[in-house]
C-alpha cells in the first residue's frame, strides 16, 4: 500500500489488546480511532460464555484455541466443533464438552459489533474524496485479529466497501517498520 499518494487508504489493525483503525493519505493519518478491544477481549468473551452456559471454567489458552480453530463472526461461514476440557464449577471436577462455531459466533457478536461500529465511525469522519478512494481500493485488515474467520465478510457487509486481509497480517508491523526506515528521507520531509 502506497500511503504517500494523495488518495485515501484505510487500515484496521486488530491486535491482542488494541484495535487501531486509520485512514491514511499523503504519508499521514487523516482520521483514526483506537479502542481497547481486540483478540484478548474476544478470548475472555468465549471464556465467560462457556462459564455461563455450561458452568465450566476453561483457561485463557483454551479460549484462544477455540477462537482460532472454530470461531466465526459471520453466521454460517464455519461449522466446526471442538472438544474442550475445563473444571466443572459445581462439582469442581474435570469435564469435557463439545462446542460449535455457531455458539462462538453468538458469544463474540456483541464485542465484534463494537469493532465494526468504530470502523464505521472512522469512515463517517473521513472527507468524501478519500471515502470514494476507499470504496475503490477497499479496507485492509491486519494484525492477528484479521485472521478471525468471517471478519472480512462481516466488515464488507457492514461498511459497504471491499475488505481484504493483508498478506501475513501478524508480520505487517515489522515489515512496515522496515519499509519506513528505507523511506526515512520521505517521512522526515513530511514530518
Ligand atoms: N487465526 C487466528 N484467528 C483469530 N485470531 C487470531 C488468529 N491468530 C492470531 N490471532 C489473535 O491475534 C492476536 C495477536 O495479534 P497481534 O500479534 O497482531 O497482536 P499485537 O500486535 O501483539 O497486539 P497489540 O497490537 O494489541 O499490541 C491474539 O489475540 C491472537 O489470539
Ligand atoms: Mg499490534
Amino acid at each position: 500500500m502506497d500511503i504517500f499518494q494523495p488518495s485515501g487508504n484505510m487500515v484496521i489493525d486488530i491486535g491482542g489488546g488494541t484495535t487501531d483503525i486509520a485512514v491514511l493519505s499523503m504519508g499521514d493519518i487523516v482520521t483514526s480511532e483506537s479502542i481497547k478491544l481486540a483478540g484478548d477481549k474476544l478470548d475472555q468473551e468465549i471464556l465467560q460464555y462457556i462459564k455461563r452456559k455450561y458452568k465450566l471454567l476453561i483457561g485463557d489458552r483454551t479460549a484462544e484455541d477455540i477462537k482460532v480453530n472454530i470461531a466465526t463472526v459471520f453466521p454460517g461461514n464455519r461449522n466446526e466443533t471442538i472438544d474442550i476440557r475445563g473444571r466443572d464449577l459445581v462439582s469442581g471436577l474435570p469435564r469435557t464438552i463439545t462446542i460449535g462455531s455457531e455458539e462462538i459466533e453468538e458469544a463474540l457478536r456483541e464485542q465484534v459489533a463494537l469493532v465494526v461500529q468504530a470502523a464505521k465511525q472512522v469512515l463517517e469522519n473521513t472527507p468524501p474524496e478519500l471515502s470514494a478512494d476507499i470504496i475503490d481500493r477497499g479496507v485492509i485488515l491486519t494484525g492477528g485479529g484479521a485472521l478471525l474467520d468471517g471478519l472480512d465478510q462481516l466488515m464488507a457487509e457492514e461498511l459497504k466497501v471491499p475488505v481484504f486481509i493483508a498478506e501475513e497480517p501478524m508480520h505487517c508491523v515489522a515489515k512496515g517498520t522496515g519499509i519506513m526506515l528505507e523511506n526515512i528521507d520521505k517521512i522526515e520531509k513530511i514530518g
